[in-house]
């Protein structure tokens, strides 16, 4: 069967690292998914780059709009980020019949019912495994892995570069300023890095881990988000003195008056082993009714941990879509029913 062909809209970090995995692991990801997947076009505004990164054999171009409308292209992964211009295209793109993958958690936390009721009106899917801690698969987990669950709560580190922060203040006693620049430096930071340091980021995040794991609609602005730009090295010192650390933690739970989100500097036990998540690693902790609580850990940003839980998406597409063209997949599994209302 001929592969499955794909168009990438943005080829920084993370579409360089899909486009290198893809193509290492071509065999492999071949067997799993039944299909072989190829990225056969490529939207990017710097085109000599781009095309140095793909080689000649895929077609480079600067209009995103192309790559929707080309009739070959099956899957679209959007990697621009931000809300703007990429909601247009993906839009477009379900509009055009086409499953989108996306890293956007931004996008989604803000405009996801919009963009999930266009995608099952249409009958195409859009995965977001990349959306939320990087390369751990938390979407999966919530989802598939622990689906027999009423989860009761989630609580995770899932912003890398403030979680980096907050490590190096401790151990090394740096400047909040000095290691937000190596974050940037080291590529974890946004590209407007306040929504890392004000708590936006992991807000965008666990406002899909919640309306994954309650059945509710994306809620964003129901959000509590607080940073970690109030913190100075007196309250790690003194946290630590008594017992403890301090993590950005972004918190779920269900209550008897509905859904708590928020996010804000906890206090965390140091004998936890959340606690002791350094650097610019996630973890997640999911409590569910049978499974009792778990933990996953990993990598939450970067080129290649990023691209594992892209090309991920684009397996559960290629199987999916190869078994049954018009096969219609439930985003969120909204329940109508279900808590609607988010209690801070
Ligand atoms: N800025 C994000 C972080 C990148 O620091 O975790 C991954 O979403």
């Amino acid at each position: 069967m001929k592969p499955i062909q794909v168009g990438l809209l943005g080829i920084g970090t993370v579409g360089s690292g899909t486009f290198n995995v893809l193509k290492r692991n071509q065999e492999e990801i071949r067997r799993r998914a039944g299909r072989g997947i190829e990225i056969t076009m490529v939207a990017d505004l710097d085109t000599a780059r781009a095309q140095s990164i793909v080689g000649p054999d895929v077609r480079v171009v600067n209009d995103a709009r192309a790559v929707i409308a080309n009739p070959e292209i099956d899957i679209v992964i959007e990697l621009i980020g931000g809300y703007g211009i990429a909601r247009s295209l993906v839009l477009e793109a379900i509009a055009a019949g086409k499953h989108v993958v996306t890293a956007n958690k931004a996008l989604l936390a803000v405009h996801g019912t919009e963009i999930f009721a266009a995608a099952s009106a249409k009958g195409v899917m859009v995965a977001f495994e990349a959306a939320v801690a990087g390369g751990i698969p938390i979407i999966k987990a919530l989802r598939e892995g622990l689906t027999a669950n009423s989860i009761q709560w989630i609580a995770g580190i899932i912003n890398g570069t403030t979680n980096f922060i907050l490590s190096e203040m401790r151990d090394k006693g740096l400047d909040f300023a000095v290691v937000l620049k190596e974050a940037q430096r080291l590529g974890y930071a946004e590209a407007d890095p306040t929504f890392d340091i004000e708590g936006v980021d992991a807000a965008h995040k666990v406002t899909l881990m919640s309306a994954i794991a309650f059945g509710i609609p994306v809620q964003f602005d129901k959000a509590h988000v607080e940073g970690i730009t109030q913190l100075g090295a007196t309250d790690i010192k003194y946290a630590e003195q008594l017992g403890y650390r301090i993590k950005l933690l972004g918190i779920t739970k269900r209550t008897t008056e509905g859904i708590e989100l928020r996010v804000h500097p906890s206090l965390v036990p140091a004998k936890r082993l959340i606690a002791n998540v350094e650097g610019a690693m996630n973890a997640v902790v999911v409590n569910g009714d049978a499974v009792g609580t778990t933990l996953y850990y990993g990598k939450g940003a970067g080129s290649e941990p990023t691209a594992s839980a892209v090309i991920a998406d684009l397996v559960d597409i290629t199987r999916l879509h190869t078994a049954d063209p018009h096969h219609r997949v439930p985003h969120l599994a909204f329940q109508p029913d279900a808590l609607s209302d988010v209690a801070v």
